[in-house]
């Protein structure tokens, strides 16, 4: 199946299983709005399309995978919503639309990533507590690793700390690694830990998960020099302070690295000949994307 038709066909899964969720909340004033407003605000869903794909590679059952998918995105918009905070980046514009602290307040847009990082656990938990098997506890394990200060949080302290300050070439990759590659890599696991991948699978989903995740991150810094801004749903030109690839190596520099990157992650994929030609495809997409 082509990408495109892939990444519609499951983003509508996607959807259904997260309304589901977010749904059934009690009715807390605001918060409960401000957190559907977020997640339904148009992300591509890359995180739960990866974990997907990598459990149907090794021939998983998708529908066991679906919370742990689902978890994933509720991390990743709370990630947004306090990215985009005054105290961090202070954006205006997410998803195409109004930031969420711009539509509801500061403190409402804190709670309501507080809220949608709570239900990610409250997911898992309720998940491996309904059924103890050994993959879903290294799945939820992943996640709230890759969430944590040695993943996600760690790079964005290193991404704050770091703002108007010089920086070698590896911590900068070790700040895309842990902010946006952690995630990503992490989605890839899970879906492969949820089909019981072997070890020397897991290995090779591992590998390319680090390699497409920083070039994620990579085609991130680009685009917020080259991209535009209503395509993206995102301001542009808001990376001054930060150390980012195209500060330190320059535009065309970055756009090699980050073709490399993707290169060196499809001649890893590539073990899986035919059956892996989406990964393949989503590698490309990684640096050509326009949103
Ligand atoms: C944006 O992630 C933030 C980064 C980690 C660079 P995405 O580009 O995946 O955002 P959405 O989910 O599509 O909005
Ligand atoms: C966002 O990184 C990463 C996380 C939210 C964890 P950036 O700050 O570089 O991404 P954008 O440009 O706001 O999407
Ligand atoms: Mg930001």
């Amino acid at each position: 199946m082509e990408l495109r038709n892939y990444i519609a066909e499951k983003r509508v899964l996607i959807e259904e299983s997260l309304k589901k969720y977010i749904y059934n909340e009690i009715d807390a004033p605001v918060v409960r709005e401000a957190m559907a407003y977020s997640l339904f605000a148009g992300g591509k869903r890359l995180r739960p399309i990866l974990a997907i794909m990598a459990c149907e590679l090794f021939n998983g059952d998708v529908k066991k995978l679906m919370p742990f998918a689902c978890s994933l995105e509720f991390i990743h918009t709370y990630s947004l919503i306090h990215d985009d905070l005054p105290a961090m980046n202070n954006d205006d514009y997410r998803r195409g639309k109004l930031t969420n602290h711009r539509v509801f307040g500061e403190g409402f847009a804190v709670l309501a990533g507080d809220a949608l990082l709570n239900k990610a656990y409250e997911i898992l938990l309720e998940t491996i507590s309904n059924d103890n098997r050994p993959e879903f506890i290294m799945a939820a394990q992943e996640i709230s690793r890759a969430a944590g200060v040695k993943g996600m949080i760690g790079g964005q302290a290193m991404d704050l700390y770091y703002e108007n300050k010089n920086i070698s070439h590896e911590e900068l990759k070790n700040i895309h690694d842990k902010k946006t590659g952690a995630l990503l890599k992490a989605s890839l696991t899970v879906g492969a830990l949820i089909a019981n991948a072997p070890k020397k699978d897991m290995e090779t989903i591992n590998e390319y998960g680090n390699l497409i995740g920083r070039a994620f991150q990579i085609a991130d810094d680009i685009l917020d020099i080259k991209g535009n801004k209503e395509r993206l749903g995102k301001d542009t030109g808001k990376d001054e302070k930060k150390s980012t690839y195209v500060k330190y190596f320059g535009i065309l520099e970055s756009e090699k690295i980050a073709k490399e990157t993707v290169d060196e992650a499809k001649k890893i994929i590539s073990v899986y000949g035919d059956k892996g030609i989406l990964f393949k495809n989503l590698a490309d997409y990684i640096i050509c994307r326009d949103i």
